[in-house]
């Protein structure tokens, strides 16, 4: 990171307020649910990037917190056996889901078996090696990509909206994530969101890309009149074809990009979210 300007007003000097949080270890596992795959990697977090390959097997049907987390557990066992795999002694594993998650409960059910609702997954996971902490998916992908992606080094409020099979948003101020936003929810020209906006809406209605890209105009103008941010990053699959939809986003107040880490950015999100809840969780204690 640059070094702050003394001469600048105290705002513009402090920079991303969480780089400040010493002492992370080098490497942590990130394991991204998703509805049809359930990914895990290995991350570096001074870099944020997958060391070695992701490992990926496909969501059990049906995805019961049970089934989910026995495939978790094969995917930490297969990352664990590697050369390169965090000590088990200090190890650090984020797990995402496409839901609200507060203090490791999940508390909807939107894009996942309704089996899911107020499962404590502290419990369902207890049985994995190391410290465990959940959060939402997008939440983890737009932690990552404020920190380590197309947010890198910025200073205020980015947001990160994922379009895929629902829509997902991360709010995250000075790098440090404020959980579970989710404005894919929201009421948008008398819909939920999501309904209309997601990647999934698109396909359904054959939608062109300048049409979608228009839509998308209306939804982000729609959050910035609720939460103005400095710029909107896209992310989920679609984001690879951010030249054909994003030119059409035009006339916000915020910058729009896309997503840089694209695939992984819910992985790395992930294990860095669950590497600074630890670190907190031990500052707290201190
Ligand atoms: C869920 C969110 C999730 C998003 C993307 C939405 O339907 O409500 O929690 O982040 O899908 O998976």
């Amino acid at each position: 990171m640059t070094k702050p300007d003394k001469k600048a007003p105290a705002t513009e000097s402090l920079g991303p307020a969480s780089a400040t949080l010493p002492d992370l270890p080098k490497r942590a596992i990130g394991i991204d649910v998703g509805g049809t795959g359930i990914k895990g990697g290995i991350v570096n977090l001074r870099k944020g990037t997958l060391i070695g390959d992701r490992f990926r097997i496909p969501t059990p049907k049906p995805a019961t917190p049970e089934a989910v987390a026995e495939v978790i557990g094969q995917i930490l066992e297969e990352l664990l056996g590697r050369e390169k795999a965090p000590s088990r002694t200090d190890l650090v594993v984020g797990v995402t889901f496409p839901a609200i998650v507060i203090d490791n409960v999940v508390l909807t059910a939107a894009n996942i078996d309704e089996s899911w609702l107020d499962c404590d997954t502290t419990k369902l996971l207890q049985h994995l090696p190391g410290r465990v902490a959940t959060l939402n998916d997008a939440d983890a992908a737009g932690l990552a990509e404020a920190r380590y992606g197309a947010g890198a080094g910025r200073a205020g409020t980015v947001m990160m909206v994922t379009l895929g099979t629902g829509v997902g948003s991360a709010l995250v101020h000075d790098g440090v994530l404020v959980p579970n936003s989710e404005l894919g929810h929201l009421e948008f020209e008398g819909v939920v969101a999501e309904t209309k906006v997601s990647a999934s809406a698109r396909e359904r209605a054959d939608q062109p890309w300048d049409e979608y890209g228009e839509t998308l105009r209306r939804y982000l103008k729609h959050v910035e009149r609720i939460q103005p941010v400095g710029q909107f990053i896209i992310g989920g699959g679609v984001s690879k074809r951010s030249e054909d939809f994003l030119p059409y986003v035009t006339g916000l107040r915020a910058e729009v990009v896309p997503a840089v880490l694209v695939n992984n950015a819910g992985i790395v999100g992930a294990a860095l979210y669950a590497a600074e809840q630890a670190r907190l969780a031990e500052v707290r204690a201190a």
